[in-house]
């Protein structure tokens, strides 16, 4: 199978399934998120993040009011893997992951969303690259879950140097 390229992370927020229900995990400021929201028309869109920085408090309540009017947005801070596991299986239509990029964070993260969302659900992600403090944090738990038969990866996009990618959940 292909694997398409685009210019732009909002380009693949076209190809998440409308109407559905999302999540961004990694929120801070919520400016991604704003995209998310007008891009993918999500029914309910969970926006979690767990804000653990000395101004956590500040930034949070900063994007609750940023949210405010949205009904369709439920703001969580908690840390993602403790989020995750408390979902029912199957729960999600979609996920965006861009939170610590760290190797055993991220692998643990894609582990717990994974069996979250519907089978031909869609996770996408942030900073498919090897950049940054991370280095392969990212890279390789994706590609291990592609090896492991979870996902498939079916767009990328072309960005540098922050690209993302997008997956369908088999
Ligand atoms: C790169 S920023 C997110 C940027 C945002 N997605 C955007 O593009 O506008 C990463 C965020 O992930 C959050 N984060 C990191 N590790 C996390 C974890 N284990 N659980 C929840 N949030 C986490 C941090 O608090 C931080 O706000």
């Amino acid at each position: 199978m292909r694997i398409k390229a685009y210019p732009h992370r909002k380009d693949l927020y076209r190809h998440l399934p409308k109407s559905g229900v999302g999540a961004e995990i990694g929120v801070q400021f919520g400016i991604n998120a704003e995209f998310l929201h007008t891009i993918a028309e999500p029914q309910h869109l969970y926006l979690v993040d767990a804000w653990q920085q000395e101004w956590g408090d500040h930034v949070c309540n900063c994007v609750k009011a940023r949210f405010t009017d949205y009904e369709s947005v439920e703001i969580v801070r908690q840390v993602s893997v403790e989020w995750a596991n408390s979902l029912p299986a199957h729960h999600l239509d979609w996920v965006y992951l861009d939170s610590s990029h760290m190797y055993e964070a991220t692998r643990n993260e894609l582990l717990a969303l994974i069996p979250k969302i519907k089978p031909g659900g869609m996770i996408a992600g942030h900073d498919l690259n090897i950049w940054g403090y991370w280095k392969s944090g990212v890279i390789r738990p994706v590609l291990e879950c592609v090896q492991e038969g979870l996902i498939d990866v079916i767009a990328v996009t072309e960005d540098a140097p922050c690209p993302s990618f997008l997956a369908k959940v088999s």
